[in-house]
């Protein structure tokens, strides 16, 4: 049941704040759902846009809707505006009913009755959640109320949000359940669409395809990326107003969210159901580079040690179907790699698509990504090589004489006719003795055309 899982995460945070000497008696504040209307609109932008902490640790993502605990009792309390009778009709909003039988918390209370609440407990601390997402470098949300201006001196910023951030850098078995989840819905939605498509589609048709499969999924993890033909070289082509032709080879980038967990799974494949010559060469140089990849994760392997042999993976298999010539590795010394592969080999995936991961240092919040860290137990990651044919970086290297002659243009040219972009995109675990690969999908040549004949 939900209330046990987020009064499980809630002790976690209990017993890294008390052996960082935080009082036991203390108030911990936390944002959840903020409305964000579009920017020309009354209409709410992303009705699920939640803080990831507010998600972890107390499960809800109404409108409006903030949470408050006191360590040492474990009480829970919902905070929201006290109800406008001339507004109140747009939104659902937690009622106590809902706070006590399903999220077992002691009740709700407004906004405005804060001042009254918090000298009642009269804590010792309280704690907010504040700091810079490392990914985006955007502020993430911070619960804020005019009334706590008059506690100011016993508020603290800086200790919650690094400590949330430790925690959800490594998954709980019940974490990686949900994880595995979403994966198994978002799987079935790719296979759906995968099936399904038609030439003369949209693109967009294929996300739809996606969602009617995914029926427990609270929401998107990101918006969907469905790339046909040319539009596959786009790394995040979220437009997916397109229409699918034959001959296209399609990249769909979509993930479930399932209780506030992320899957993030790629799948390429032939609009016609059939791989042409290089959509097959190029398919292949791929897949290899990412079987090799998936199969060196296990506790303390380098990611970035992983991430250069998958980037020679791509460059030799570039060499053997033609489009490229000469040494893997003075290419490799060259950067060349970028030219076909401008992106990470993966990346930490949680509570957000792209996650936290261990911090840097103890002053401040930021936290390394995935290829500078040594992977461990619980940590949740992507593996998604691609090869993409981007006119922009391609042109570049044709006018760069320290690289042109590595390339062999007239095939790249052939070869674009029929390969916009190719990605295969795994989320997994990493376990004791090596990873959970969550993602079951069709990868080869043979099986796609199998399930899409089928
Ligand atoms: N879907 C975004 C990514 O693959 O990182
Ligand atoms: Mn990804
Ligand atoms: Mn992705």
């Amino acid at each position: 049941m939900s209330k046990e899982y987020y009064l499980e995460n809630r002790r976690r945070l209990t017993r890294s704040l008390m052996s960082k000497k935080v009082p036991a008696n203390s108030l911990i504040f936390l944002k959840g759902n903020v409305y964000y209307p579009e920017f020309d609109s009354d209409t709410n932008y992303d009705p699920l846009l939640c803080d990831p902490n507010f998600k972890y640790l107390i499960g809800p993502e109404y409108r409006e809707l903030s949470a408050c605990f006191h360590l040492l009792s474990e009480n829970l309390y919902f905070i929201i505006p006290k109800p406008d009778p001339d507004t109140a009709f747009f939104a659902y909003a937690m009622t106590q009913d809902e706070a006590v039988g399903t999220w077992g918390a002691k009740g709700v209370i407004y906004e405005e009755e804060l001042e009254k609440f918090i000298n009642e407990i009269k804590p010792e601390k309280i704690l907010l959640s504040s700091g810079i997402d490392s990914n985006s470098g955007h502020a993430t949300p911070t619960y804020d109320n005019p009334e706590l201006a008059k506690f100011a001196t016993i508020v603290d910023k800086t200790i919650l949000f690094p400590a949330l951030n430790d925690l959800r850098t490594i998954k709980s078995e019940q974490d990686i359940e949900f994880l595995r989840k979403a994966c198994a819905m978002t799987c079935l939605g790719h296979k759906q669409a995968m099936k399904n498509v038609k030439v003369g589609m949209r693109e967009f048709n294929l996300a739809a395809l996606f969602f009617s499969q995914t029926l427990e999924m609270d929401s998107w993890a990101y918006p969907p990326i469905c790339g046909s033909g040319p539009n596959a070289a786009y790394l995040h082509y979220e437009l997916n107003t397109d229409e699918i032709k034959d001959g296209h080879l399609i990249l769909c980038d979509m993930g479930a969210k399932y209780k506030g967990l992320c899957a993030d799974i790629t799948c390429t494949f032939p609009a016609n159901g059939k791989f042409s010559k290089w959509q097959e060469l190029v398919y292949n140089v791929v897949l290899k580079a990412q079987v090799n990849a998936v199969a060196k994760l296990r506790p303390f392997a380098d990611y970035g040690e992983i991430q250069t042999g998958s980037y020679k993976d791509l460059l030799q298999g570039l060499v053997d179907i033609g489009l490229m010539k000469g040494d893997v590795n003075e290419m490799f010394a060259k950067n060349i790699h970028r030219t076909w592969m401008p992106h990470g080999l993966g990346h930490f995936i949680g509570y957000k698509t792209h996650d936290v991961g261990p911090r840097k240092n103890d002053t401040d919040s930021s936290y390394f990504r995935l290829p500078e860290v040594k992977l461990n137990r619980g940590m949740c990651v992507t593996v998604e090589p691609g090869i993409y044919f981007i006119d922009i970086l391609l042109n570049q290297a044709k006018q760069d004489s320290n690289i042109s002659n590595f390339f062999v243009f007239d095939k790249i040219e052939e070869a674009k006719k029929e390969v916009g972009g190719v990605r295969i995109e795994d989320t997994l675990a990493i376990t004791e003795n090596g990873y959970d690969n969550l993602t079951n999908v069709p990868r080869t040549v043979k099986e796609i055309e199998a399930w899409m004949a089928s």
